[in-house]
């Protein structure tokens, strides 16, 4: 029987890069500098799917650019720095990555081109999808099969501690994280894990808790010195490498991403995602939910809601300087001015 959820075997990722699979993918990385940034475009530099690699920061992309230029893969790498160099970086992308933006700190942030896939790393993930969704309406370019929130580490981390306490291999492990992407708004499906797993209810209350902590694991073991950056770029890599393979046509592609939805009470909710060539192709849902599930499901709206909330009041008082609508526009270049527009406008929310 077909599993609703199959651990994606992303080419370039699952496990160990030795994938044969190629395409021509131009993936841009906006805050290619930092501590997730670096790593992931490590991981992405090491991907057959990628042809062309843009990494844009306001600070060190020219160091981190020719490193990474030097490794004996075929991805072409190029260095933008500084926000006039900001629309020439997302040129042509078919996927932009965005870990930009202060670890911890609930600062607003996303940038983008248009036609591209948007994986939005940056936290508060529950409010920057919100308000990136709220920006790309404004100027009339939005597509909600394209706006994804990453929340690929709580299920990393979920496979790995659920592994752990059965022994299992974690490579084989998957369990579905749906929701939001903080605190207890983060809702393991441990009823849905894939092989079948039980726990005794203060097992699983326990290690739900660690899995919607994890995130605070890390930060205290860092000494307050940085968040989550080493396992965040491959769970940012993985998501990276299951869209690019959709988008090549692979069928079956599976992950869960916090995005618009319909499934619940809240406007935008994870689940899992069947992904295709154009994003989402089909929203799976939640599935069934265990009572405990259920409660956990009822628990979060409450936070999910004012945080989704938060993020569409920031994206509405946010001052516009654009004044000329895409769907407006009857040329090219009109059309290239108006993205470029949007890009400065999002770039600021990071300042
Ligand atoms: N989604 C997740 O699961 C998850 C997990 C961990 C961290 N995060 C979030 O990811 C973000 C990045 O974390 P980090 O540890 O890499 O932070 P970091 O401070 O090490 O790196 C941030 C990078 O963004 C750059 N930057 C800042 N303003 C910018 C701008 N206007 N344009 C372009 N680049 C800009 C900085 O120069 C820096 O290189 C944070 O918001 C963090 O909370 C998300």
């Amino acid at each position: 029987m077909f599993s609703r959820i199959v651990r994606p075997a992303a080419s370039g990722l699952i496990r160990g890069l030795s994938t044969s699979a190629q395409n021509n993918a131009r993936v841009a990385v906006l805050g290619a500098s930092g501590g997730i940034g670096q790593p992931l475009s490590l991981l992405l530099k090491n991907s057959p799917l990628i042809s062309n690699l843009s990494l844009y920061d306001i600070a060190h992309t020219p160091g981190v650019a020719a490193d990474l230029s030097h490794i004996e893969t075929r991805a072409k790498v190029t260095g933008y720095i500084g926000a006039e160099q900001l629309p020439e970086s997302l040129k042509g992308a078919d996927v932009v990555v965005i870990p930009a933006g202060v670890p911890r700190k609930p600062e607003a942030c996303a940038k983008t081109c248009p036609e591209a896939m948007i994986c939005v790393i940056a936290n508060p993930v529950n409010s920057t999808i919100p308000i990136t969704s709220e920006m790309f309406k404004k100027h009339g370019v939005y597509n909600p099969n394209h706006i994804f929130g990453v929340t690929t580490l709580d299920i990393v981390r979920a496979n790995t501690f659920v592994a752990e306490l059965k022994g299992l291999d974690p490579a084989r492990v998957n369990v579905p994280v749906v929701g939001g992407h903080a605190g207890k708004t983060i809702i393991p499906l441990i009823s849905q894990c894939t092989p079948k797993v039980e726990f005794p209810q203060d097992q699983l209350e326990t290690l739900t808790v660690r899995i919607q902590e994890a995130g605070t694991e890390v930060v205290k073991a860092k000494a307050g010195a940085g968040s989550a950056t080493l396992s965040m770029a491959y769970a940012g890599a993985r998501f990276v490498f299951s869209l690019l393979d959709a988008m090549n046509g692979k069928e079956g592609v599976i992950e869960c991403s916090f995005v618009r939805s319909e499934e619940t009470e809240c406007t935008y909710f994870s689940t899992p995602l069947l992904l295709g060539k154009n994003g989402i192709e089909k929203n799976l849902g939640l599935g069934k939910l265990s009572a405990f599930e259920e409660k956990l499901v009822g628990e979060a709206m409450g936070e999910l809601k004012g945080s989704i909330k938060k993020g569409e009041d920031f994206a509405k008082n946010f001052k516009k300087t654009a004044s000329i609508n895409l769907l407006k526009c009857d040329t090219l270049e009109e059309r290239s001015a108006v993205k470029r527009s949007v890009l400065f406008k999002m770039a600021a929310w990071y300042e």
